[in-house]
């Protein structure tokens, strides 16, 4: 099929590739000249497993193309994705403006009948406000007699697997009420929906609602748990056995239950906020959501308290060691990562932070650019050296295994802040590091 995709950030182009993987005749449109110089010749603006060999594969046989020509776009694509960025307003609602100008677009170019896809993540009636965008569009250019369908067919990618997300879907919502629209989402995803039936058909508004429903939910789960972390704390009580025991009951299950430092990246505090947007607006008090989010901006916060217990709230003088920028592993993105709320804090009290991150120094830099309280090192052990104290932000597996006598000759005081409950305490403290965690007594 000729399909278009709108938009060459993370849903786009992970969508993009996976789709002419599959044999698909994709043409990717953006604004931004430059990304799509680089993507032509195969330089990638985000760093996820799996993808450049996908990119530069199906540029070299010509199944995936990139432009910046929005008019050749649109003739291209039976099918047009729009997936561009809805980044928060202000107070919380997603911001629509790229979407409705993709909508614009596809209006002004459009000469026979379109499939418009929102993959993008966005509030429920996005769909309709889309149609009347294009509707009106028609008007203006007197194509009053062009046909078109907005369907709603949300994304459920997690960054760092990305392309497995989309190569091997758990499930692929289509929101429509147009039967030859759902075919040709049917024909489009069949190669994805092979051994058991994956699509869930359902109307646009649903569709619209379940992706931030699904959001919202683990994003409470992972809040819940990090209330529990502080009560266990309080307890003395070890949340890891906790999860434990209430993982085992198939009705929670086992994911999303890690206590931590609370959640970051684009998705989740975004959606949440969005979500509870859309509630106010709509004169329904969130409190459950906004109680998610109050949670995960105090868990950001968590270790910090601990280090003022353990060093007092003056910090001039100190050095840092933190491993882990980016929000989770096997990424690069650092978008309301915990570490940048705990970096942010440290210079507050006066610490300078030695830091290393195996995918995110780039983009650490790019936001923060050059300081004297804050060193980017090569290597963890840098990282380390002549430091006070380690706090750990992101759980990257070669973390995992840590040189208890490597640390304590490193740094000045054998003192851990973790910040994902990577180690046991006891092997820590019979180790002679003193290791503060998140939910676990300390001198177990
Ligand atoms: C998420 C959803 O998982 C995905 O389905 C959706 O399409 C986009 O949002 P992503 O933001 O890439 O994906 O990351 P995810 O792996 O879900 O992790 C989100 C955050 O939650 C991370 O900061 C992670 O550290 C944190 N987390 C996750 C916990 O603190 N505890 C857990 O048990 C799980």
């Amino acid at each position: 099929m000729n399909v278009t995709v709108f938009g060459s950030g993370y849903v786009g182009l992970v969508q993009a590739a996976v789709l002419a993987e599959v044999g698909h005749n994709i043409l990717c449109i953006d604004i931004d000249e430059k990304k799509v110089e680089d993507l032509k010749n195969g330089i990638i603006p985000i760093y996820e497993p799996g993808l450049s060999p996908l990119i530069e594969r199906n540029l070299k046989n010509g199944t995936l193309n990139f432009s910046t020509n929005a008019s050749k776009g649109v003739e291209h694509g039976e099918v047009i994705f729009i997936a561009v960025g809805t980044p928060p307003d202000e107070d919380g609602s997603a911001d629509l403006r790229h979407v409705l100008a993709v909508a614009k677009s596809i209006a002004t170019y459009m000469a026979g009948h379109k499939v418009i896809v929102n993959k993008s993540t966005v509030p429920v009636g996005t769909a309709d406000k889309v149609s009347k965008a294009i509707a009106a569009q028609l008007a203006e250019r007197n194509a009053k007699n062009l046909t078109f369908e907005v369907v709603s067919n949300p994304e459920f990618l997690k960054e760092g697997s990305a392309v497995s997300d989309c190569m091997r879907p758990d499930r692929i919502i289509i929101g429509t009420s147009s039967p030859s629209a759902e075919d040709a989402l049917r024909q489009l995803y069949a190669p994805f929906n092979r051994n058991h039936e994956k699509i869930i058909t359902m109307d646009v508004r649903s569709a619209e609602l379940a992706k931030y429903a699904a959001n919202c939910m683990l994003a409470t789960k992972i809040s819940f748990m990090n209330e529990m972390a502080q009560i266990a704390d309080h307890v003395g009580a070890d949340i890891e056995q906790v999860r434990q025991g209430i993982g085992s009951d198939p009705r929670i299950g086992y994911h999303f239950i890690y206590a931590g430092i609370g959640y970051g990246g684009s998705c989740f505090p975004k959606d949440v906020k969005a979500l509870i947007s859309t509630a106010s607006q709509m004169g329904i008090s969130p409190g459950i959501l906004n109680a998610v989010e109050e949670r995960n901006q105090a868990q950001k916060s968590y270790l910090l308290e601990k280090i003022k217990e353990h060093f007092g709230n003056d910090l001039n003088g100190k050095t840092i060691a933190l491993w882990g920028l980016a929000f989770k592993p096997n990424t690069d993105d650092m978008r309301e990562a915990p570490s940048r709320t705990l970096m942010e804090q440290l210079w507050q009290l006066g610490a300078k932070v030695q830091a290393f991150d195996p995918q995110a120094m780039e983009e650490c830099q790019r936001i923060y650019g050059v300081r004297e309280d804050m060193q980017l090192c090569g290597t963890k052990e840098v990282a380390l050296s002549g430091a006070d104290a380690l706090i750990i932000a992101t759980e990257w597996q070669q973390f995992k295994a840590i040189d208890t006598k490597a640390v304590i000759e490193a740094l000045n005081n054998p003192v851990i802040f973790d910040g994902r409950n990577l180690y046991e305490p006891k092997h820590m403290n019979d180790n002679g590091i003193d290791y503060y965690c998140v939910g676990r007594p300390k001198n177990k």
